[in-house]
């Protein structure tokens, strides 16, 4: 292990101090409001909308509905998104889609406004019933139905559990879940002459670029997208949702900007929500506990509006060993707002199965759940046979439960009790992908002796930010605080967006070499420029200084000197094409739980996670993201529950006074050790991914520990009090 730099968060100070410009707090010259009609029924057609008394409403603009639309070509191709553009059509798809956007002086006039205008529907009953559909579902339109990998000489998964000393069988299911991101999304629109400059709450400013360049069929080089702080994503801030195109288009046609900020109900329609997942898994295994057979049967919720589904199935294919395997994928498609990623999308409802199913196993086996786990560690990835890249999972397993006293686990559920709290401990296996995509970078050392690191990564409050400043300045060996990180502007190098827990992988290296080409070029340029002081000298650099071995100038002094601002370079690093390897992140979460004995509260009462993913930056803000996951998997584990009401495909829950989240109250002191081997086969910085790992695994120890406490199994997310009485 090597220490590790723990720096507090560059963007800390004016994130509290309200002084960060989030997208919604610009307000150009001449701003009009933009507010959002949504619909009222989840399926059918729009007959009619009477527009006109929000037309005579004081302050309003205009208002846009599909019989009066803007100009908004498709452009969302990929799952997670829309697949219609807003406003081109009479079809209602879901219950709180866009059907309108009204225009005037100020938010309340529009919103006002909205409120007078009605519609008239050709309403359709939905489809709400995502238990309902199970039995009709059908294979995804994308991806492959299913994978199978078997042994020699067996014919088939179910030959191969038929065979295994002990099988179990078991159904496990979860709930629609949003993502409440604390930011609402939000844009706002500027023209000049034929340019467009758009700040909108994204996880990448490259990707609304090109979305709002089909969206609006312009050349992607006029628009600028700008957006350097980010209230939270998760996943729903990747797509680009009705809105923004929206907004644009308004702000073109009317010649002046416009802000449409999405009310907090609408964020929860607008805008995506994980599917509701339903798997059966098999395991089989022989009486030592080793595994033969491991059959997941997966199927995602799917919304009529777009192609994105959970493959909830298949991290049971990258997880243990086990010489027959078998994931399949099917999906119900219901009338209900876009089903979009969501914080370890698959992984994280595939881990609740898959790490309950073990521990049934385990009890089956009448094995310790964490014995059986090591047991079936795979050294090689379960499917392609390739090698892990670099994996520590066994030090995990070892580390956690020294550290946790898991050898103070009840053997059998309901044996621990402390007063009127049943008391269990669980844990849960965490893996996610590792990832490194091509990133480009520019360094531009400044006359003042700062440093600015540009590309058009995002910091979701990730402290991504910050990762741009450590590692700049480890390369060129300047105190952080000298380092200026300039994130999330369009304007940039194209660097890594925030997801798939891929940004300090891709975006670290390309620091380090931007700020490498920088550093080489300032020393070029101190013994090449005629009026350097150095001049013809062998010139060498270290500690923010250029010196030829007698005299030493900082940089900025020798720019100033010369009477040049700045020097920049830009570098790209290039993606990860190893063909040798397979690499993702492993750690392992441990829980204490506690049932209340009479009235079945569940309550997480201790935790500690050990990650090992790779080298870690900061280990500051490391720390943060695995406790935000684990927090999330909590959430996950408890409470979150995003209810459709079956005769209308409403959200029942729409506001975050019904949509439950935990809550400080809720979350018991979290523990994280990182064990910080770099993984050298993904990059000469090392790091993998933390920010999705970190739920993986997790409502599966929760649910692992409420069996300890109680005995009771529970297969159907959330958790709640009425399923353990
Ligand atoms: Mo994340 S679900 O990769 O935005």
């Amino acid at each position: 292990m090597m220490s590790v730099r723990s720096a507090n968060r560059e963007d800390g100070p004016v994130k509290v101090s309200g002084a960060a410009a989030y997208a919604a707090d610009h307000h150009p010259d001449g701003l009009a409001y933009g507010y959002l009609l949504t619909s009222t029924v989840a399926r059918g057609t729009l007959l009619a909308m009477d527009t006109a008394a929000a037309e005579r409403a004081p302050g309003v603009i205009a208002v846009y509905t599909p019989f009066n639309p803007l100009d908004v070509r498709p452009f969302l191709k990929e799952g997670g998104a829309e697949l219609a553009a807003p406003l081109q059509d009479t079809r209602i798809r879901y219950h709180g889609q866009a059907v309108g956007l009204v225009v005037a002086e100020t938010f309340e006039q529009a919103r006002d406004a909205a409120a007078l205008v009605t519609a008239r529907y050709d309403a359709d009953r939905p489809r709400a019933s995502f238990a309902d559909g199970l039995a009709g579902a059908e294979p995804p339109a994308t991806g492959a139905p299913a994978q199978e990998v078997l042994a020699d000489g067996v014919a088939s998964i179910d030959e191969a559990l038929a065979a295994s000393d002990v099988t179990i069988t078991a159904t496990y299911t979860t709930p629609a879940e949003t993502h409440v991101a604390m930011e609402p999304h939000a844009t706002v629109a500027s023209w000049t002459g034929g340019r467009l400059t758009i700040h909108t709450a994204t996880q990448g400013v490259r990707l609304a670029v090109e979305r709002l360049s089909e969206a609006l069929a312009m050349d992607p080089a006029d628009i600028r997208v700008i957006n350097p702080y980010v209230g939270g994503g998760f996943g729903n801030k990747w797509a680009t949702w009705a809105h923004t195109p929206l907004t644009a288009a308004a702000a073109r046609v009317l010649g002046r900007p416009v802000k449409t900020v999405l009310t907090r109900e609408q964020v929860f329609t607008v805008v995506g929500h994980r599917p509701l997942t339903s798997q059966t898994v098999s395991l089989g295994a022989s009486a030592d506990g080793t595994l033969v057979a491991v059959r997941n049967d997966g199927v995602s919720s799917r919304s009529a509006s777009n192609s994105f589904y959970e493959a909830v199935a298949d991290l049971s294919l990258s997880m243990y060993d086990a010489p027959n395997l078998h994931a399949s994928r099917k999906v119900v498609t219901l009338d209900v707002p876009v089903t979009t990623i969501m914080r370890a999308p698959s992984e994280s409802n595939g881990s609740f199965a898959l790490e309950s199913a073990m521990d049934e196993l385990a009890d089956a086996l009448g094995m310790d759940p964490l014995d059986l786990r090591r047991k079936n560690d795979s050294s090689r990835h379960p499917v392609s046979g390739l090698p892990w890249s670099s994996k520590h999972l066994d030090e995990c397993y070892t580390l956690g439960a020294e550290r946790f006293g898991w050898s103070r686990r009840g053997r059998v559920p309901g044996a621990v009790a402390d007063g009127d709290w049943l008391v269990g401990m669980g844990m849960g296996t965490a893996t996610f992908g590792a990832f490194r995509s091509e990133a480009s970078i520019n360094v531009r050392l400044r006359d003042d002796g700062r440093v600015v690191v540009s590309g058009t990564a995002a910091d979701l409050g990730t402290g991504q930010s910050t990762v741009f400043a450590i590692l700049a300045a480890d390369v060129l060996g300047i105190p952080v605080e000298r380092v200026i990180p300039d994130l999330g502007d369009s304007a940039t190098p194209p660097a890594v967006s925030a997801g798939g827990s891929g940004s300090t992988s891709g975006n670290g290296p390309a620091v380090r070499l931007a700020a490498q080409a920088a550093r080489d070029a300032l020393v070029k340029l101190a013994a090449e420029h005629e009026k350097s002081p150095f001049h013809g000298q062998e010139v060498t650099y270290a500690g923010g200084e250029v010196g030829d071995g007698g005299r030493a100038m900082p940089f900025g002094e020798l720019l100033a000197l010369l009477g040049l601002p700045d020097l920049d370079a830009t570098a790209t690093s290039p993606r990860n094409a190893s063909q040798s390897h397979a690499f993702r992140s492993f750690g392992a979460h441990f829980c204490e739980v506690r049932v209340n004995r009479w009235t079945g509260e569940p309550r997480v009462t201790r935790w500690l996670s050990v990650v090992d993913a790779g080298t870690i930056v900061n280990a500051k803000a490391a720390r943060s993201q695995i406790v935000g996951g684990v927090v999330m998997g909590i959430g996950q584990a408890l409470l979150e529950d995003l209810r459709i009401e079956p005769g209308t495909g409403r959200f029942g829950n729409a506001t975050m006074a019904d949509y439950l989240v935990p809550v400080n109250a809720d979350i018991p002191p979290i523990e994280v050790e990182f064990l910080n081997y770099p993984d050298t086969l993904l990059s000469d910085l090392g790091a993998r991914g933390i920010g999705e790992l970190s739920i993986v695994g997790a409502a599966g120890a929760v649910a692992n520990a409420v069996h300890n406490a109680t005995g009771r199994r529970v297969r159907d997310l959330p958790i709640t009090l009425d399923k353990l009485l």
